[in-house]
């Protein structure tokens, strides 16, 4: 009771402060959560009792194998990996494992398949149908083959080739990186960006070059694979906050500053606070001005993922920053990738230009990975600049699609 008041009383002056943050999300029903564990329980004993007649010659086994001279190597899978890919995805893998033969659009056409086997194998009918498309991350319906970004994008590729062949660092730099740099650091409203030939390599090679030992990072316990390894590849203590939960983090942040470093106590060398902008799985929002102000308050430093916020929010596409009418200057690491609503390949890193100098002489990415083929990613970013419009009409038409179907 006493708790209940005293989150009301620090609802009220969130409130006051302006800084209130408001997500709903529906609470999954009872009854569906204790349906749902249960058919996996049935689904997991039934595996069980199949495999262990697949072992003995009961059944026949239709799963891929080791050769027998490959015996006395690592299985390339781990067991329940194995396990749950054979006996629970492939029944339903036809849900979501389904061949398209179009651009992701508003809409895309898919192959229509049937299969004799429970799902082991697929034969195509020959048949192929028109379906709304609710999935892609194409979010600005860029990633188009015909149109303006597609000819715009041939014609570069006449100009400039598609490939470098070689890392940043040696012979892989050209003007148009540069411009695309510019345009990246103009567009965040930073003092200069860094493009890498991967999003996923953009954070797990470049976060290693902003913290290492002796430092704290702190990390939403759903941001994506590569920030986790990234975070891993650091050397960094790290810590994990509850998705979203401003308390925990700043219970963590307090707790962490009071006790240091473990076994020396040492005041941290730097504090990180890791967040997405947008979550691709949950679709949820980063409660970014709470983040600014606990990061002000304990002198913490802020790394942004913008890979699903970039270019699909606010009103001109900069972003969770620009949607919440924030300041970028309160954010240090400003991340983000071409690969959903530019259409393109690729991740950057805006930042104060020390910064960027700093990844500029130490990223792996720089020495080890080959050029970003930039041509799509700069093409994708002008023309959200230009037809943003035009993406949020494409938008509103899936929606109204999607009202009239279903
Ligand atoms: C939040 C986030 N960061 C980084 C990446 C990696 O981007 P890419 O797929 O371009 O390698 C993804 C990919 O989906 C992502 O969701």
């Amino acid at each position: 009771m006493a708790s209940a008041t005293k989150k009301q009383a620090k609802k009220g002056q969130q409130q006051e402060e302006g800084a209130v943050f408001q997500e709903d999300f529906e609470p999954t029903p009872f009854w569906v959560a204790v349906m749902t564990y249960l058919g996996y329980a049935v689904l997991f004993l039934y595996g069980r009792l199949r495999d262990f007649m697949r072992n003995h010659n009961f059944e026949q086994s239709k799963t891929a194998k080791e050769m027998s001279k490959m015996k006395s190597f690592p299985p390339l899978y781990r067991d329940f990996e194995a396990f749950y890919t054979r006996n629970l995805y492939r029944r339903i893998r036809d849900c979501w494992n389904r061949p398209i033969c179009s651009t992701p659009g508003s809409t895309f056409t898919l192959v229509e398949r049937e299969s004799k086997d429970h799902g082991w194998t697929f034969q195509p009918t020959g048949e192929k149908k028109s379906y709304i498309n609710l999935g892609s991350y194409n979010y600005l319906g860029f990633a188009e083959n015909k149109g303006p970004c597609a000819d715009a994008t041939i014609d570069a590729i006449k100009k400039y080739g598609v490939t470098y062949s070689s890392p940043r660092a040696e012979l892989g730099t050209s003007t148009i990186h540069k411009e695309l740099e510019d345009c990246v650091a103009r567009f965040i409203g930073k003092e200069d960006a860094m493009v890498f030939g991967m999003g996923f390599a953009t954070n797990s090679t470049n976060m290693p070059v902003l913290v290492g030992k002796g430092c704290l990072l702190i990390s939403d316990e759903l941001n994506h694979a590569s920030l986790v390894l990234g975070a891993r590849l650091t050397g960094a203590k790290i810590k994990v906050f509850r998705h979203n939960d401003m308390e925990h983090l700043e219970s963590i942040l307090r707790t962490s500053i009071i006790e240091g470093q473990p076994r020396t106590h040492r005041p941290w060398r730097k504090i990180l606070i890791v967040v997405e902008g947008v979550y691709s799985m949950e679709g949820s929002l980063v409660n970014l001005p709470e983040v600014i102000r606990l990061k002000k308050k304990y002198g913490a430093y802020v790394y942004l993922d913008e890979a699903h916020s970039i270019g699909a929010l606010g009103p001109t596409g900069r972003g969770v920053v620009e949607h919440f009418g924030c300041d970028v200057n309160d954010i240090d690491i400003m991340m983000g990738t071409f690969t959903k609503s530019f259409g393109g390949a690729g991740g950057y890193i805006a930042a104060d230009k020390v910064i960027i100098d700093r990844i500029r002489a130490h990223s792996h990415s720089q020495r080890r990975c080959e050029a970003l083929d930039e041509v799509a990613d700069l093409l994708g970013l002008k023309y959200s600049q230009h037809h943003k419009p035009r993406a949020f009409r494409d938008i509103k038409q899936i929606a109204a699609a999607a009202a009239d179907k279903l």
